[in-house]
């Protein structure tokens, strides 16, 4: 169990960027930079989804604005840190650029919030990776406007301070997170992401779902050491408002989830999901993921033999929120404990006309695998091609995420960790 702090915290943070929602807006994004005065842009998109013209279509309206805009359709999807610093080194060549446009899922407004970053600040990009792995530097110089656009309903990476990268050489995935990463404007157009495939639609909603019930189950920020002012983290535990974005976004899933991978083009279906990330975003950005998110950094950061399908196929790959969706079942049966009644009401809003089984820690992992039988989510982790061998190795990159093994609201140790990746070989 986590012990009592000797000084409990009193006070937490919310940060949210401005937001601009609905049917139309990414048609604005030409009048809305011109109201900072910038000249030169970079559109920042990858291939699959400058194939669909929408970020062609964002780059046009700024003509009538005297702005120049230039598309870079080179981001990798799920980003590497050889990636970004092609991405960067391009921005650096092609620049100065005087504000980024991002459209595209997670891999997209990721990229662009590096090359800000790095377009804007001295050194490489390992200088501001966080530790162990990079330096952790803060950044020196303000970064210039970063209007994100998803077209995936998914990661909330449009409302996070967060840029999620594979560290090719160590195999591990890990990021860059700092206040201000947080794009200045995120615009939400759900009309956008009609054309998501089935299978990017089920694994980026399992991270809107993951995100949602992560934030929700961790720790209570009173539970922490009273921190100083220059010690607080972007992540700060749940509280009253992270818990509000939380069940919100629950109640729009279950409304929605099914009926936006069968049937892609359900207008609703589609807003209630961009919705429910954009809540769940502004939730988790502020008060943190843990297990099921620590877990999917060595999933995907130590794939084998894996083709997802809708995805890219010329590499292997466990998609972010497919990765994050295998072991949540188990990461929730196991702190279920840390606090019964969240656990109970969050299967409850996803599952409205379920009754709580004999055994309500059963309910929420039950809810969570009849939902991803539904969607065509992998049975397990063996189903995307790791054994009982791969177990040890799994433990030890988890372990590594201690930034996100603070929010669980249970201690969790290595013996634990391995129970879960090992019960998690197959969910049904
Ligand atoms: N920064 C954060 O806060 C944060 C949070 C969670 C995840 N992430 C990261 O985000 C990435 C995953 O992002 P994602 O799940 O949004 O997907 P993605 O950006 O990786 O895109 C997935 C695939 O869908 C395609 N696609 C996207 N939108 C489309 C559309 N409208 N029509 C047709 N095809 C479309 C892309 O071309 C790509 O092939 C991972 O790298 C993950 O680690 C970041
Ligand atoms: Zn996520």
């Amino acid at each position: 169990m986590i012990s009592t702090p000797t000084h409990p915290e009193s006070v937490f943070t919310y940060g949210a960027p401005q937001l601009k929602f609905g049917s139309g807006s990414s048609d604005e994004i030409g009048y809305d930079l011109s109201q900072y005065g910038v000249r030169r842009v970079l559109v920042v998109t990858d291939a699959g989804v400058a194939a669909t013209g929408i970020p062609q279509r964002v780059a046009e309206q700024m003509g009538q604005f005297g702005i120049e805009a230039r598309v870079f359709d080179g981001v990798h999807v799920e980003p590497t840190d050889e990636s970004l610093i092609a991405a960067i080194e391009e921005a650096r060549t092609s620049g100065p650029w005087d504000a980024f446009v991002a459209v595209g899922g997670g891999s997209s407004i990721d990229t662009a919030k590096a090359i800000n970053l790095l377009t804007t600040n001295p050194g490489e990009l390992m200088d501001y990776i966080n530790v162990p792995v990079g330096k952790g530097q803060a950044p020196s110089n303000p970064l210039q406007p970063l209007v994100a656009v998803p077209t995936t309903t998914g990661t909330g990476s449009e409302s996070t301070t967060i840029c999620v990268m594979d560290v090719l050489s160590l195999k591990v995935k890990t990021g860059i997170s700092h206040a201000r990463l947080r794009p200045t404007l995120a615009v939400i157009d759900p009309d956008l992401t009609l054309t998501q495939p089935p299978g990017v639609t089920a694994a980026s909603g399992m991270d809107i779902l993951c995100h949602a019930l992560e934030s929700y189950t961790a720790r209570w920020y009173t539970t922490y050491e009273h921190k100083k002012p220059e010690q607080r983290v972007p992540y700060c535990g749940s509280n009253p408002i992270s818990d509000m974005w939380s069940e919100k976004a629950l109640t729009l899933l279950a409304g929605s989830f099914r009926r936006a991978v069968r049937h892609g083009d359900d207008v609703q279906a589609r807003a209630d999901m961009a919705t429910a990330a954009t809540f769940a975003g502004m939730g988790f950005g502020n008060a943190g993921v843990h297990i099921p998110h620590a877990n999917a950094y060595p999933i995907a950061g130590q794939v084998k033999e894996f083709h997802p399908k809708d995805y890219p196929a010329d590499e292997s790959m466990v998609p972010h929120g497919m990765s994050v969706a295998l072991t949540a079942p188990e990461a929730f049966r196991f702190t279920f404990e840390a606090s019964p009644e969240r656990h109970v009401r969050a299967a409850q809003l996803l599952a409205p006309n379920a009754g709580v089984p004999t055994e309500p820690a059963e309910f929420l992992p039950t809810v969570l695998a009849d939902l991803m039988r539904d969607i065509d989510i992998p049975n397990g982790i063996a189903a995307v091609g790791f054994g009982e061998g791969d177990i040890p190795d799994l433990v030890e990159g988890t372990m590594k995420q201690q930034r996100l093994l603070a929010t669980s609201p249970r201690e969790v140790t290595e013996d634990d960790l391995a129970g879960i990746f090992r019960r998690s070989m197959a969910l049904w």
